[in-house]
Order: structure tokens, then sequence, then C-alpha cells
């Protein structure tokens, strides 16, 4: 049964979805525990969809939940056409697929083409035949260096830690060859230089349009190709997970050509189907080349999530995106948040929760405001902060296991959604005191969507009136560009016109209220803080310390 919607219809629809779709990660061992294991599942993504419907959302891109031994919560893929059971069955993300489909929303899912499992009958079966067997060449097996080959290949470093190259047993128990795995040894990279990779995934992709998806979300998108023969790096430092540096093994111009037939095969089927890039690259413009006309629709902007809380950065940063993009004529996209990475309102605060909330709040504004496509990572709308007190022993990340990763704190961004109720899991499973996979704060009582909803104080109402004025004010959403005012020093403010009057977004990044003039502002439609005082004499507008507002402006 689908209930009625609170979420008003669009009022402007751009001509493609995507231009300016808001758009949900669910990280699903994390967002709806349906059967009391402890762990999310599509039937707990299922039972939620009312709840996303209603937040106003366009889509969701759901992680991983193919087959899979979880070395690296799903994104060691051992079936990619199959459900773990963990999470259900493909019946399960049909029925998921459609019900989004009857709410009006659209599904992306992930697609993991760096990398497999250890698992995967491909990387076994080509253990299991040992050197020289063709099977081999669907991925990166070497012999080693040194005597006895008992140096790594190459002087590769795992993004986890650690060198990426682990050295295999041959079936008669002597060592054998090496195995490349840019991330933990139990993800080995496929060789895209192999047809039968490239026409595996292109069935894989098929299997889930058939299935009835618009779209996916290409893990590591820049890493397919790597440079040939496998240079050394001749650095040995351990690199940022997914940084910026010029490596051999990322940003290699050989992926385009993946993704110029993947662009093709997406336009076979009807209904506009998308592909987003993972792609960290060391440039906008690099990151632009992804999102060429014959290339994929989006690619994340994680220069925009990097970026500090600072006016004159945030702006410096926004327009060379939009630049970039109206180079490549593509949508920027903006996001502050992933699984990846830690949850903004902890990344703002510098230590102080309070000041990262209230930064948190403005920069769901900023964000919100901008032309193009957003993607909302799950709990930001609760304003959940990054838990960094999770004991060691429950940790699951595998750089944090990893003896020399450098990154391994991701579990405290996954940590279970509280939805309700005064003790854990707060909803996410069905049984009260029943299991979460990670434990949740007490603290987190207060966040639940249940406490929060009707509080016009609170994040979620925030996020609710936000996506409710974006979908129904013509002057937000799809845009290429923005009208930049100079309003006062430590305020980053734009505005943004359309026939039906203009909207405008101010943002005080400092730490005390900014006098502006209020008659650029005009009436105010939003705030992320206390409502703006308005001076009596002068009608200058006071912005509070770190908060962010949206007028309607003539
Ligand atoms: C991507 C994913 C991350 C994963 C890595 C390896 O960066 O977002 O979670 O660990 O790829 O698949
Ligand atoms: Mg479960």
């Amino acid at each position: 049964m689908i209930a009625p919607t609170t979420a008003p219809a669009r009022a402007h629809t751009p001509p493609d979805w995507w231009q300016d779709a808001v758009i949900y990660q669910v990280y699903p061992r994390s967002f709806a525990d349906s059967d009391g294991d402890g762990c999310g599942d599509l039937a707990g993504v299922r039972s939620r969809l009312g709840y996303l419907r209603d937040l106003g959302v366009d889509a969701l891109w759901i992680s991983p939940f193919y087959t899979s031994p979880q070395a690296d919560g799903g994104y060691d893929v051992a079936d990619y056409r199959a459900v773990d059971p963990v999470y259900g069955t493909v019946g399960d993300a049909e029925a998921l697929i459609a019900d989004a489909h009857a709410l009006g929303m659209r599904v992306i899912v992930d697609v993991v083409p760096n990398h497999c499992s250890d698992r995967h009958p491909w990387f076994l079966q080509a253990l299991h035949e040992g050197a020289g067997s063709p099977l081999r060449a669907r991925f990166h097996f070497r012999p080693g260096r040194g005597p006895d080959g008992e140096e790594p290949p190459n002087d590769w470093i795992s993004l986890f830690g650690g060198s990426a190259w682990t050295r295999t047993t041959d079936p008669d128990g002597t060592p054998g060859e090496w195995y490349l795995h840019l991330f933990a040894p139990q993800q080995p990279d496929l060789n895209w230089d192999s047809t039968a990779v490239q026409d595996e995934f292109r069935c894989i992709l098929r299997f889930w349009l058939d299935l009835g998806v618009d779209g996916f979300r290409i893990d590591v998108a820049h890493g397919l190709v790597k440079a040939p023969g496998l240079p050394d790096l001749g650095r040995y430092e351990q690199l940022d997970l997914l940084g910026e540096q010029l490596v051999p093994y990322f940003d290699q111009d050989g992926v385009h050509e993946i993704y110029r037939s993947w662009r093709s095969l997406l336009e076979e089927y009807p209904g506009q189907r998308i592909a987003v890039a993972e792609a960290w690259t060391r440039s906008l413009d690099r990151t632009a080349r992804y999102v060429r006309p014959d290339e994929l629709h989006q690619a994340f902007n994680f220069k925009f999530l990097n970026a500090p809380w600072d006016a004159a950065r945030l702006r410096e940063l926004i327009a060379t995106s939009l630049e970039a993009m109206r180079a490549v004529d593509a949508p920027t996209t903006w996001t502050l948040s992933n699984h990846d990475v830690i949850r903004h309102a902890t990344r703002y605060a510098e230590g102080d929760p309070a000041l990262g909330l209230r930064r948190a709040r403005a920069a769901a504004l900023l964000m919100l405001a901008l032309p193009g496509s957003a993607y909302l990572y799950q709990g930001e709308e609760l304003g959940l902060p990054e838990v960094t007190d999770i004991p060691d022993e429950v940790r699951q990340d595998p750089a944090f296991h990893r003896a020399d990763g450098g990154n391994g704190m991701r579990d405290g961004c996954r940590v279970p959604l509280p939805w309700s109720g005064t003790g854990a899991p707060y909803g996410f499973g069905p049984v009260p005191g029943g299991p979460a996979w990670l434990p949740q704060p007490p603290e987190w009582a207060g966040l639940s969507v249940e406490a929060q909803t009707g509080d016009p104080r609170s994040v979620l109402e925030l996020y609710r009136s936000a996506l409710r004025v974006r979908r129904t004010d013509p002057a937000l959403g799809a845009g290429r560009s923005v009208e930049w005012l100079d309003l006062a020093p430590g305020v980053l403010a734009f505005r943004r016109d359309s026939d039906q009057g203009a909207v405008v977004c101010a943002v005080n990044t400092t730490g005390e209220p900014v006098r502006v003039p209020g008659d650029v502002l005009g009436t105010l439609l939003l705030a992320s803080a206390d409502e703006p005082q308005v001076a009596q004499d002068s009608g200058d507008v006071l912005l509070p310390a770190d908060s962010a507002g949206w007028w309607r402006s003539s």
C-alpha cells in the first residue's frame, strides 16, 4: 500500500531528470534491518521508501548489496548478478525498484568494475589453474622480483595500506605469482585489457538495466586502466585513500573508451538511464573528461566535499566547478558526505559539535541552492555526527586492520541509522534491544527520525523544507551558473534567476553575525539558524554566525 505523499510534485522538470536530481545514498548495511540480524537489508530499504519520498529526494543510490564475503563492506563482489543473502534476494531488489518507481523515485546501483572478490569464481579458477593459464589474463598476475621472486613485481602501495601485491601459492604448495590489488588483498584488480572482462561487465550492466535500475554509480571509475608495463611509482609513502597524486594506476586516458562504450549501452535503454563516476582526479578539468557528451552523465565533485568552511575558498571552488562542467555541458554535482569520509557535521566542527552542526545546516542550504545535482548521504538529514569511539574489536573497515593503513576510520560514518524509540537499535531493527552491526551512541535517541519529525528546529525538518522549496521553485535546481553577489567579507552569496523570479542564497561562514543590505536579499524563505534580524532603520539584515538563508527576490 502506498501512502499519500507529503512531498510536493515538481513544479518544473528539466529535460533530463539527472540534470538536477537530488540523489540519496543508501548504505544498505546501515539503513534499516527488516529481519533483526543486525544488518540492514533490501526489505528494510523497501519499508522506508515512504520516508525518502516524503523527504523529497528524486532518486536513491544504493551501495553494493551483491554476493560478497564483505571484506570491504560489499565492495568485494563475488557474484555481480546475485544479492547477498544478508541483504535478501534478486526478487527483493526487483520489488524495491518497482516500489521506488511507483513512488516516483529512481534507483541507481553500484557497479564495481576495478576489482572483484578473491572468492569470485574467475579468480578462484585462475588461482587453481596456475601460472600460464589464460584465465590469469583477466587479472594482473606477475612473477615476483628478486631471488626466487620474493619481492613484489613493482612498488605500488595498496590504498588500504601495505603492498598492492599479494603472493599466491601454487596448487603444489610452492610460492607462486603475485597478483595486484589496489585495495584489500581480498579485492584482486581486474585487467581491463581483457575482452572477457569488458564483455562480462557489459552483461552485468544489462542484467541490472533489464531489472529496471535507472543507472549506476561506478566505483573507482578512474582506476580501471593501468599504465602499460605497470611502472614503479618511485615513492614509498602511504597514499591517501583515493588521493589526488599522479600515479600510474589512476586517471589513465584509456578509461574513457570504456565509458564511451557504456554510454552507448545505456542509450539503448528507454527512460534516461545514467552513470555517475566516482573519479578522484587531480583537477576539475580532469573530472570533466568523464562527463563529456558521449561519456558518463555525472561525476562526483570531491573538491567541494573537501573544501574548507570559508566563503572565499568555497566561492572559488564552486565557480571553478561550474566552469569545468560547463565546458563539457554537464551538470555539476555537489556532495558533502558519503560512506568513505568523516561526516561533515564532524568535519566542520573543529572539536565543537554545536559549531559543526550549525555549519552542516548552513552547508545543506548552500549545496541545495547550487545549480546541478546533489548527493545526500543517509543520516546527514538527521545531522548525524561521525562516531569516533567505536571499540577496535568491532571495527570492520579493512583499512583499519591493515598494518599501516592510514585511513581506516570509515566505520564511524557507517553506524546504523536511528529511526525511533529511546533504546538501541532505535528502530534500525524490528526488535527493541536487538542487534546492530555497529554500536549506536545513546545520544542518537534524540536524533532519530521520530524525535526530529515535527520539530521545526530539527535538521530533518530543515532538509524537508529545503527540498520542498527546491522542488517547487523554478529558480533552483538545474543550471550551469550563478550570479555572484559581493555582500560582505566572509559571506558567500549568489542569485539564481528564473522567469518567475529569483532566489538569493547567502552564507555567513564567519563566527560573527554579519550585516548585509536587505534590499539585495528580498523576502526570507528559509534559514538554517535563527531568523536573521532586520534593522528597523536601514533594512539591513543581520546574518547569524555560520548560517545560511534563502530569500525570494524580485
Ligand atoms: C570506493 C568505495 C569504497 C571502497 C573502494 C574499493 O572508493 O567508495 O568504499 O572501499 O572503492 O572498492
Ligand atoms: Mg537484516
